[in-house]
């Protein structure tokens, strides 16, 4: 299995793992639990041309930019339970090794064309415009921010040429058209071939509706030849004589980045040639785990690259079984965007709430087939009311009573009643159940069931009444528990690929060795536990999550007068006059103000701009009483997105400033004017 590897040019948000990484997870760790020999791959891509602009921005090296992304996302994921074999990067020598390995390969047999192109030029910082160095409007769907390679629009994959009106990332001056020459990768040639293989695989593996409809957009189209070298430095060098100057196009690189991964794990682990006992063995069944806007890359471009190199008649590598890929995420109804700040960053919501809870309430909302969202209040319920209240709940109730009325030790199963037969028939089925939809990509409904069998289980232990028949027929009330017991264990095997933290807590708390996917998915739906077994005394498994640490989290993570300056923030990168020409700002009349309900932070008030009124929420409760601000003139900036916050709209942001000992004040017009004036 491999997840996409993610840019080291910024941090990883809850967008990332539910489009490719949590399910990922999930599949491996639900596979290996089947005994199946499952190798994760994963790992940095640490080239492309967003890596070089952050470095360039930040004054710094794109070394320097991916080591520090690398180090923080691993460290994230690690957090957030990510079983990854290997977590490689793509700047490593064994990953230039190999993908110049087929960069020549490809080229020695000719199946490379070199061609002259005409691509974007900048006059003013002599260089070509590769990539993201240009923005335009995209031709297809009128997006006007498209980039170079890729509109993020519409997905489609652009030639840069074709980009309307494009201007230079770096100085935002128009690009001429200059004739520069590269290798291109034929991959229209492959169409034919690509086809019958998505065909086949899916046939057989069943692929994804959207995954599917991507594709035959693309061969509708008709595939192109497509450039592989870029006019860069940033990169594998191409290993061809006069392209000293050249480097690898990002993705020919980043797609080997699987292989080169699986490599640094084999050598890792002493036995240097074992990365072919997976990538080289017709028997490996390979699964690659991606978001949307990676389907061509890894349903066409790879697939072409390897039949390419299987072409040549000697190694054979495997292709992709299947490529599951997730739409967006979206939070709180908006898209992600670093840029406008909205979204939260995986390694800071990690240090308010534990992996699990995260990874539940994502799996309940995979964009597995439309975009999906994620809200903070669906967050707490499922926790609260799911996570606690029917597994939490069961498993506490149980090992509970089972320490109070019987010494902590399993009671025996005796005569089985009606109830107890029934139980003990859903658990014998729900291992299956559960493992039809992970077989099948479908993890919201494998987890779905997987919290059916706790409801199920809760039932039954009302049903039984343990608590009545404990003074009326105590060997009755010692097998309820005993089955209680047993859809526990079961519980710890099933819900570890989701929620591993908790499987493994549930697991120790029976008392239990090694770990529940070690003992294995088939036996789930056994009872293996045996009367006499002492349990351990219960210690609370999932604490639910109150109102106001969700505000807590919101306003320590957001900046600006919604949440709280960082004090002494540092230096910006310079910006051009069009840049801060984008910001409309306004003078405004607070005509009203008062506290958001439930919240510490946040004032609601009411703003006259000229004729229009307006409502901005801000994180300023602390500072100002909602009377001080009625009648003063403020800056507002007007054309920001409007934005929820504690389920108030804000439509804009006021100014304002916090000193480093943390005191606030908003900004005011030191003279009177009319509301509305503009502000330059
Ligand atoms: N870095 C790419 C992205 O985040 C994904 C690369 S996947 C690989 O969109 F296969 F190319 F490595
Ligand atoms: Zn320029």
């Amino acid at each position: 299995m491999t997840a996409a590897l993610p840019y080291a040019n910024g941090p990883l948000h809850l967008g990332h793992l539910a489009g490719a990484y949590l399910p990922a997870d999930i599949y491996v760790r639900y596979q290996r639990a089947r005994k199946r020999d499952v190798l994760f791959i994963c790992g940095s891509d640490e080239h492309g041309v967003p890596i070089t602009v952050t470095a360039e921005k930040e004054q710094t090296t794109p070394q320097a930019v991916v080591d520090r992304y690398h180090a923080l996302n691993k460290t994230a994921f690690d957090k957030f339970g990510m079983s990854f074999d290997s977590y490689s990067r793509t700047s490593l020598p064994m990953h230039y090794k190999t993908a110049q390995e087929f960069f020549t390969e490809f080229h020695r047999r000719g199946i490379l064309r070199e061609k002259q192109e005409k691509q974007l030029y900048c006059e003013r910082d002599r260089m070509f415009l590769a990539d993201r160095y240009v923005e335009g409007t995209c031709p297809n769907c009128g997006y006007t921010q498209a980039r170079g390679d890729q509109c993020e629009n519409c997905g489609t994959w652009l030639n840069q040429v074709d980009l309307i009106d494009p201007k230079c990332k770096v100085c935002g001056q128009s690009p001429v058209v200059r004739t520069t020459s590269h290798w291109y990768f034929p991959l229209g040639d492959f169409q034919p071939r690509l086809q019958e293989y998505i065909k086949e695989r899916s046939d057989r593996d069943g692929w994804k509706e959207n995954v599917l409809r991507y594709c035959e957009s693309w061969f509708k189209d008709g595939l192109q030849d497509r450039a592989v070298t870029r006019d860069l430095t940033w990169g594998v060098p191409v290993p061809v004589p006069g392209y000293e100057s050249k480097v690898l196009y990002v993705w020919f690189d980043a797609v080997l980045g699987y292989v080169s991964s699986t490599k640094e794990w084999a050598s890792r682990a002493g036995d240097p040639e074992r990365w072919r006992d997976y990538w080289q063995n017709k028997t490996t069944k390979y699964v690659a785990f991606i978001g949307k806007d990676n389907v061509v890359f890894h349903c066409i471009v790879f697939p072409a690259m390897l039949m390419a190199w299987n072409d040549g008649g000697k190694e054979q590598y495997v292709l992709p079984e299947n490529v599951p890929a997730n739409e967006f995420l979206n939070f709180e109804g908006q898209k992600f965007s670093k840029s406008r700040g909205w979204g939260i960053d995986l390694q800071d919501f990690l240090r308010f709430f534990p992996a699990d809870t995260l990874r539940y309430t994502l799996a309940i909302n995979l964009p597995e087939s439309r975009d999906s969202d994620f809200y903070l209040k669906d967050f707490q319920a499922r926790t609260n009311n799911e996570l606690a209240d029917i597994l939490g709940n069961f498993v506490n109730r149980t090992l509970a009573f089972t320490e109070k009325s019987f010494d902590g030790t399993v009671p025996a199963a005796r005569h089985l009643g009606k109830l107890d037969k029934e139980m003990l028939s859903q658990l014998k089925e729900f291992p299956d159940r559960i493992s039809q939809h992970y077989e099948r990509y479908r993890f919201r409904d494998g987890v779905i069931e997987t919290m059916n069998l706790a409801r199920a289980a809760n039932k039954y232990f009302n049903d039984s009444e343990p608590w009545k028949t404990l003074k009326s027929n105590r060997e009755q009330c010692g097998t309820t528990l005993n089955i209680c017991l047993q859809v526990i264990r079961s519980l710890a095997i099933l819900f570890e690929p989701v929620v591993p933290g908790l499987g493994q807590r549930i697991w120790s708390a029976l008392n239990l060795p090694g770990s529940p996917s070690e003992a294995g998915w088939d036996g789930a739906g056994e009872t293996a536990l045996t009367a006499g077994l002492t349990i351990k005394k219960p210690e609370i498994l999932v604490t639910k999550i109150e109102d106001q640490q969700i505000e807590h989290m919101v306003h320590s993570l957001s900046s600006g007068p919604s949440g709280e300056a960082p004090a002494n923030a540092p230096a910006k990168p310079v910006i051009t006059i069009d840049d801060f020409k984008k910001l409309d700002l306004r003078v405004a009349r607070v005509v009203g103000a008062e506290k958001v309900p439930k919240s510490d932070k946040l004032l609601k008030i009411q703003v006259e701009i000229g004729s229009e009124r307006r409502q901005v929420v801000a994180g300023i409760a602390q500072h100002y009483n909602p009377d001080e601000l009625v009648g003063k003139d403020i800056v507002v900036l007007t054309n920001l997105q409007p934005a929820r916050l504690m389920g108030q709209e804000s439509q804009g942001m006021l100014l304002a400033a916090t000193d480093s000992s943390g005191k606030l004040a908003v900004l005011t017009v030191a003279r009177d004017l009319e509301s509305g004036s503009a502000i330059s």
